[in-house]
């Protein structure tokens, strides 16, 4: 078998880009507020500044007379000639300008509209905090101001800002990239162990087992659960080679004798009659049951794949039951039998597979029980179920073997076994026939007193 290694690097790719992308989204929320935070903050700085810088002006203004101050005078506009960021016009009432600093461009924006409002403009080459204001002394327009203050330069800390969040956002998804990666392959690492425990499973046997890791999360139950499903496996697996060790065992013993018979036939038989008839008679027998064991094989190995062909149907148990009341006075009519039960019970089942197991039972009564002893076969049955018990005077069951004698090939008295002719099959397959019409089965039994074994069937 050719070892295929799984490559896991594609799914520790897969968590790393997935934990990247949600990092990503994290850092761009965040920068993105910051960013916007920043910003606000700074405008809202200029916004109070060009304010404050107004008023002052403005009461500048109000508080002149001619004689101390006129319009043009530059101490009025003090804070724009001592501050660069910040610009001051003064107009007359006709809109003529009669005091400006030109700190910076300031593209022609008009002095006389938007009045008393504290306005941001943006786009172009400008960036700035704009306020007019109308000043009003006794009623009339004495002049006008406009504050404006040039927001370049918080708009190049902002770019920078920018430039530095993104350049750490790449930094970090990079790293968070990597971080992921080996993260994920480390957590996958045991899987990668799990996959050659598996493969090396196959080429050693079903012994071995893959190592749980030692916490107790997915990949340990995984593991675990891994290991008991090798555990049913080889359980079945050795199931499986003990029956076909036992079946060829079991056969080997019918096909020596027959061997033995015809080597007494080939050297004495062609002279002797009585040798010829004794070993022709001795290989039917073997013959035939080497037949019978094939077929009960058969019909086991059959449900051990799960291909048992049930044939169900109504039939009446007082026919099954006369018909297998003859069959045994027949065959064992050195026993006392007795067949007591209800009349006119119906059972929905596989007549075939029903008489298989009563004859089965009574055939270990009948091997197990000495000659004179008592056989009883009960049948009672209500609408729902239908009860056989088949009673004994035989040797009886140890305890400790009730269990056992269910399995294949499995006798008490391995001694016995040829001389009372079974093969340690019947209960395995009556078991099977119980099984397959869900039915039970119990078995009681003192030894040297006598077994009693009942079984319950289902009536549909
Ligand atoms: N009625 C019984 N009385 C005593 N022992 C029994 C009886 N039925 C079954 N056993 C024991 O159970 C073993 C298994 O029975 P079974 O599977 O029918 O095989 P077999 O009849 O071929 O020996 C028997 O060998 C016997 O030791
Ligand atoms: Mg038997």
């Amino acid at each position: 078998m050719k070892i295929r290694r799984i490559k896991l690097t594609k799914l520790s790719w897969k968590l790393a880009f997935l934990y990247a992308a949600v990092f990503a989204a994290v850092l761009l929320v965040l920068n993105a507020s910051v960013l916007y935070g920043v910003k606000f903050f700074l405008i809202d700085q200029a916004k109070q500044k060009v304010e404050s810088v107004s008023s002052t002006v403005e009461k500048r203004i109000i508080g002149s007379n001619s004689e101390q101050m006129t319009f043009d005078d530059p101490e009025i506009i003090y804070e724009a000639r001592s501050d660069n960021t910040l610009n001051i016009k003064v107009a007359e009432p006709s809109g003529r300008i009669v005091n400006a600093t030109d700190n910076f461009n300031m593209l022609g924006v008009p002095v006389m509209d938007h009045l008393n409002v504290v306005r941001k403009l943006e786009g172009g080459a400008l960036n700035l905090v704009v306020k007019n204001t109308a000043v009003i002394d006794g009623g009339k327009v004495k002049a006008y101001i406009q504050v404006s203050q040039n927001m370049e330069k918080e708009y190049n800390f902002l770019w920078i800002l920018f430039i530095l969040l993104a350049i750490a956002d790449i930094i970090g998804i990079l790293f968070s990239l990597f971080a992921g990666y080996i993260l994920s392959k480390s957590m996958l690492k045991p899987i990668d162990k799990m996959t050659k425990a598996a493969n090396e499973i196959g080429l050693s046997g079903l012994s071995a087992r893959i190592e749980v890791p030692p916490a107790d999360d997915e990949l340990s139950r995984l593991a675990i659960t891994f290991n008991e499903m090798l555990d049913r496996i080889n359980a079945t697996f050795e199931k499986q080679g003990r029956f076909v060790a036992d079946a060829s065992h079991e056969l080997r013993t019918p096909v020596s004798i027959i061997q033995g018979y015809i080597g007494m036939m080939d050297r004495w038989g062609k002279q002797d009659e009585k040798v010829l008839q004794e070993s022709i008679n001795a290989i039917k027998k073997e013959t035939l049951s080497m037949t019978v064991m094939i077929e009960r094989l058969l019909f086991l190995a059959r449900g051990d794949n799960g291909r048992q062909l049930l044939k169900k149907a109504m039939f009446s148990i007082d026919n099954l039951m006369e018909e297998v009341s003859l069959e045994s006075s027949m065959l064992a009519s050195d026993h006392n039998f007795s067949f007591q039960g209800s009349q006119g019970l119906e059972l929905f089942a596989d007549r075939r597979m029903i008489k298989q197991m009563l004859r089965a039972l009574l055939d270990n009564s009948i091997k197990f029980t000495p000659t004179g002893g008592k056989i009883d076969l009960l049948y009672v049955g209500d609408d729902k179920e239908i009860v056989f018990t088949v009673i004994d005077t035989g040797i009886g069951i140890p305890m400790e073997e009730k269990e056992q004698i269910f399995e294949r090939f499995y006798r008490v008295d391995k001694a016995r076994a040829r001389e009372t002719g079974g093969s340690g099959l019947g209960l395995s397959i009556v078991k099977r026939i119980v099984e397959v019409h869900e039915g039970k089965i119990k078995i009681e039994s003192t030894v040297g007193t006598g077994t009693s074994v009942t079984v319950t069937l289902p009536r549909l």
